[in-house]
């Protein structure tokens, strides 16, 4: 059996962002078609080690992507200076269920969520954006900035999060050779003012930019909020947005407190939701209807873009003949 390695380095020269979005979109498609068997994820306890082990696996069939993305969380793992969330994706072969490649989970899913919120700026922000917000400057920040300027032709970025030094070191490090004019923030009130696209990518409790002023028309990614204490989203954006656009409704509507918090109070029904990713990929939803639109888009993750985009990848590198190939049996 020989299993394809993929690392970092080798995996950003196979797969540039833009065939990134175009394999999510492919994946979205396929799940909102019913066309795909992905399982609730499994989660073990690592009590002697404070960890816990995640296993988010599935199968596309007319992707060919079968396998599962190991995620663990280790909070006291950066005190013996390894990663405190350690991802690794494992490829099959569909038709004989060996291993076909190993690939760095972490990278794939920096990735593959920026080509999330790719293609959700892609159906849904005007197509004449110019004003670009990022606020999060963490370790998905660089790929969510990537998807944007992929799909758009934005002439500014603005940046913001908690801490003014790393938005400095960030701006520094990604504007490097763009021909946009970055912005270092100091609130994410200069931030958001005028901007034609916001993504917020932070691990926040309470709303980071004030709803009520956000300019007409913008698109608004929601990347960070992944369990019922979070929300980065302003309730303001999600009671106001004409489109309300989600990777899988299954889990945006029971994972994130952006959409929990107004639940629990009454101001919010499933039923504002548009539809999913797949759906407006699918032409079975509407997307933006005027220019004036305040739209949405809120991702919480699922194992069917990491499987598919993975797939894609090693797809690719068997191309280019990338990576380490090793035998084991
Ligand atoms: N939707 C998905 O599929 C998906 C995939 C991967 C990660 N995530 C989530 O995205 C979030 C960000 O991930 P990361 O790896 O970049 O995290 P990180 O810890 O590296 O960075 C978090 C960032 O949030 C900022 N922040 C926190 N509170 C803030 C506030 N009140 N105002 C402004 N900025 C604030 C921090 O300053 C930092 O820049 C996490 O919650 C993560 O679980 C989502």
């Amino acid at each position: 059996m020989k299993i394809l390695i993929l690392n970092e380095k080798e995996m950003r020269s196979i797969m540039n962002m833009r065939s990134a979005i175009e394999a999510v979109k492919e994946a979205a498609s396929a799940y909102s078609n019913g066309k795909t068997n992905i399982p609730l994820r499994a989660n073990l306890n690592v009590k002697e080690y404070n960890g816990n082990s995640l296993y988010m696996y599935g199968y596309v069939p007319d992707c060919k992507a079968l396998g599962v993305k190991l995620v663990s969380v280790y909070p006291d793992n950066p005190k013996i200076g390894v990663s405190a969330c350690p991802a690794t994706v494992i490829l099959e072969n569909a038709k004989t269920g060996e291993v076909s490649s190993v690939m760095d989970g972490t990278y794939l899913t920096r990735l593959r969520t920026g080509a999330l919120s790719g293609a959700a700026t892609e159906l849904l922000s005007r197509k004449d954006s110019k004003i670009f917000a990022l606020i999060g400057t963490g370790g998905q920040a660089e790929s969510q900035l990537e998807a944007v300027l992929a799909v758009r032709d934005i002439e500014e970025v603005r940046v913001y999060s908690r801490n003014f030094e790393n938005v400095e070191k960030f701006v520094a490090k990604a504007s490097a050779g763009k021909s946009q004019k970055f912005i270092a923030c100091k609130s994410s009130n200069e931030a958001i003012d005028g901007a034609d696209i916001i993504t917020a990518v932070t691990v926040s409790n309470d709303p980071v930019f004030d709803g009520k002023k956000v300019k007409r028309g913008c698109h608004i990614n929601g990347v960070g909020s992944y369990t019922p204490e979070m929300s980065e989203i302003d309730e303001n954006i999600v009671l106001n947005a004409g489109k309300i656009i989600v990777d899988t409704m299954e889990g945006t509507i029971s994972e994130t407190g952006d959409f929990l918090k107004p639940m629990a109070k009454g101001t919010f029904k499933k039923e504002m939701i548009t539809g999913e990713l797949g759906d407006l990929v699918n032409g079975k939803c509407k997307g933006r209807e005027s220019e004036d639109e305040l739209t949405f888009f809120e991702t919480t993750g699922s194992a069917v873009y990491d499987l598919v985009t993975g797939q894609k990848m090693y797809e690719m590198a068997l191309e280019k003949k990338l990576g380490k190939e090793i035998e084991i049996a």
